[in-house]
């Protein structure tokens, strides 16, 4: 199985949404600069969503315009929530969108003011429109193991969306723990059961560490073949639909388990801990993921060339 893990870089959205501050566009570039230097594969630069649901996210275009002119446009992803989300963001140059589909009715609702059943023909038709394009799409399927409104979510629900979603043309189904519910054995469970249908590189995982299971989650998705991880650079996450989300499982504490393991994230150790100094200074809520303050004293064991532990 390969060895490679790919990060896709969630801080300046899932990240910052539901901060009580809220950054200003300068400061999400000065972050885009810091996450660009850490070498996370993926940075997803915001969403393009209402300004009035989530104020926290206007001039995502102005953040990600700023990427483009730093990396190549395929870094680069933005969550769209419907077809007006998607159109804006092809017309800023994005070239890969994430979709959502909540596994429940009332997260639905909650979250876009959709069915189940209305975000799914929503998402077919922007999947369609996509393909067309030749943009990626990564198709979400969110709060996959337990809903805050609805409870315990069937293994069944989530795996029939993500094929659903995956035979419409997403390139990935990104199953996402969006309250931080799931624990090992239920993430081996899904995975085993889906990876029998999907291959597990169409797959991605989405943790968040409310229970402190962020890294066992991502370990027990990496035994069942998974390599494409959502992290967020100090634990910095939450909803502003979803009550009881707190931070997302953070990126150095997958990055230093990876490297542990022997698993290549193509992470810069000494940028990334950077970045955790500068996204705590910013916002004044992100802790560091549990990983960080080992990392920030024990600099000296990594060769910064190769990013590796010495
Ligand atoms: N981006 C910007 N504005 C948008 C938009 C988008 N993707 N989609 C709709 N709007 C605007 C409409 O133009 C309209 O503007 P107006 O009031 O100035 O006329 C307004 O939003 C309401 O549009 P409507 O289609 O009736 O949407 P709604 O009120 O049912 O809200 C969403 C639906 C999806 C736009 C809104 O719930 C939303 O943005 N949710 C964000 C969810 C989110 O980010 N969750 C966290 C990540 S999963
Ligand atoms: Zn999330």
């Amino acid at each position: 199985m390969s060895s490679r893990v790919f990060l896709n870089e969630v801080g300046l959205r899932d990240g910052l949404q539901a901060q009580p501050k809220h950054l200003t566009v300068a400061e999400r570039c000065q972050l885009m600069d810091s996450l660009l230097a850490c070498g996370v594969s993926t940075i997803e630069a915001g969403s393009f969503v209402s300004p009035k649901a989530v104020p926290q996210m206007a001039g995502t275009d102005e953040v990600l315009g700023y990427g483009l002119e730093k990396a190549s446009a395929s870094r680069f992803n933005v969550l769209v929530p419907n077809r007006k989300g998607y159109e804006l963001a092809v017309a800023a140059g994005a070239r890969e969108v994430n979709l959502v589909v909540s596994a429940t009715d009332t997260m639905n609702q909650k979250n876009i003011n959709m069915s189940t059943a209305q975000i799914m023909a929503v998402c077919e038709g922007v999947i369609e429109s996509a393909k067309q394009e030749g943009v990626r799409v990564n198709a979400y399927v969110a709060v996959a193991f337990e809903c805050p409104f609805e409870g315990r979510v069937d293994s069944g629900q989530v795996i029939s969306l993500s094929q659903r979603l995956l035979a419409y043309g997403a390139d990935r189904a990104v199953i996402a723990d969006t309250i931080g519910a799931a624990s090992p054995f239920q993430v081996s469970r899904l995975f085993r059961e889906m990876c029998r249908g999907i291959q597990p590189d169409r797959l991605a995982c989405h943790f968040h560490d409310t229970r402190a299971m962020g890294v066992a989650n991502v370990y027990a998705a990496i035994e069942q073949g998974i390599r494409h991880f959502d992290s967020s650079i100090g634990g910095l996450g939450g909803c502003p639909f979803a009550p009881g989300a707190s931070g997302n499982v953070a990126t150095e504490d997958i990055a230093l388990l990876c490297h542990q393991e022997g698993l290549d994230t193509g992470i810069n150790f000494a940028a990334m801990v950077e970045a955790v100094e500068l996204v705590k200074q910013l916002t004044g809520t992100a802790k560091g993921g549990r990983a960080y303050y080992w990392l920030s004293t024990h600099m000296e064991r990594f060769t910064e060339k190769k990013g590796e532990v010495a």
